[in-house]
């Protein structure tokens, strides 16, 4: 038995602008993590998927239909890239990242899952085939996904990305301090992304001037990230992507809320992270702050908060 992980991600800056080819910044969030555990299974069992938590089984068919299952269609697809029927095995799933919580859940699952059978086969895929896999799976959730969550998740590196680009890696010029907080309240990433998708069709002028100020602002701050010690100035560039995402529609009253909550305990700046309208939040922060600024989140709705440093 061995098992293999896959950690969740962080959008610091540009979600959702990313979709229509502006930049985004994402990291990688190692405080949560999907994990695969594969066992043989008897012969003639064929590969069947455990959830842990739930103690659902799924049973893997070599079907050729798309299915609705992203976690039978992440396992299928792997044995059709190796060319295999499915092998007499158990993948347990365990996750400890909030599903609709902004943290690539979906392609966190998917990433794990796929590496765990592609080992069990003999054969592990490669980053490039791994994530161009995970894509897919993100396509059945999200319908038209930048690439971000995988490309993050499957490289766990910090990544510059613009869609259709090879990902770029940058450099941080000063360690940053962020608070993560989870609303609690699962927000579909496919709903919000096609509820700015109808807005932007109904006024390109207005809907594709806001999309391309947040592309500007992520340029800013990536030129910031990697001067080092701009945390001012960042925090301000964080309040104006949460100010833009607010005018895609796609923050709520509690994340505007718990937002206004961190910028009034001192945090430099705060933004809705991920698809939005629930899901998470992160705040850049002096660390010695950092312990009272999550009991204002919590105090103030949030249902857990974590730290991530970016190095
Ligand atoms: C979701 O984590 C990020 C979005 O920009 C969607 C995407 O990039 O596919 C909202």
């Amino acid at each position: 038995m061995h098992a293999y992980s896959a950690p969740a991600k962080i959008i610091l800056f540009g979600e959702h602008a990313v979709v229509y080819g502006e930049p985004a910044i994402a990291a990688p969030f190692r405080a949560l993590q999907a994990q695969v555990t594969a066992t043989p299974a008897p012969y003639g069992s064929g590969l069947s998927i455990i959830g842990a938590a739930s103690g659902v089984t799924l049973h893997v068919s070599p079907a050729n239909d798309t299915p609705d299952n992203a976690l039978i269609y992440a396992a299928q697809l792997v044995l059709e890239a190796l060319g295999k029927p499915p092998p007499d095995l158990t993948l347990e799933l365990r996750s400890d990242i909030p599903i609709g919580g902004g943290f690539g859940s979906g392609a966190a699952v998917s990433a794990a899952l796929m590496r765990a059978l592609s080992a069990a086969l003999g054969a592990p895929l490669s980053g490039e085939a791994l994530n161009a896999l995970v894509y897919r799976v993100e396509q059945l959730h999200h319908g038209t996904p930048s690439g971000i969550d995988n490309t993050v998740i499957v490289y766990e590196q910090p990544v510059y990305f613009v869609r259709g680009e090879p990902p770029q890696t940058f450099r941080v010029g000063a360690p940053l301090t962020f608070l993560v907080a989870d609303t609690g309240v699962s927000a579909s990433t496919r709903e919000t992304v096609g509820d700015v998708r109808r807005l932007y069709e109904g006024d390109q002028a207005h809907y594709g001037a806001i999309i391309a100020e947040i592309g500007e602002l992520v340029r800013r701050a990536r030129a910031l990230i990697e001067a080092g010690g701009a945390c001012e100035e960042l925090g301000e560039l964080m309040n104006t992507n949460h100010a833009l995402l607010r005018a895609l529609s796609v923050s709520s009253a509690l994340l505007d809320h718990l937002c206004a909550t961190a910028r009034q305990q001192g945090a430099y700046g705060a933004k809705l992270s991920g698809g939005g309208r629930g899901g998470s939040l992160i705040a850049l922060t002096e660390p010695d702050l950092a312990p009272a600024l999550a009991k204002a989140l919590r105090e103030a709705g949030a249902v857990q908060t974590w730290l991530m440093q970016l190095e």
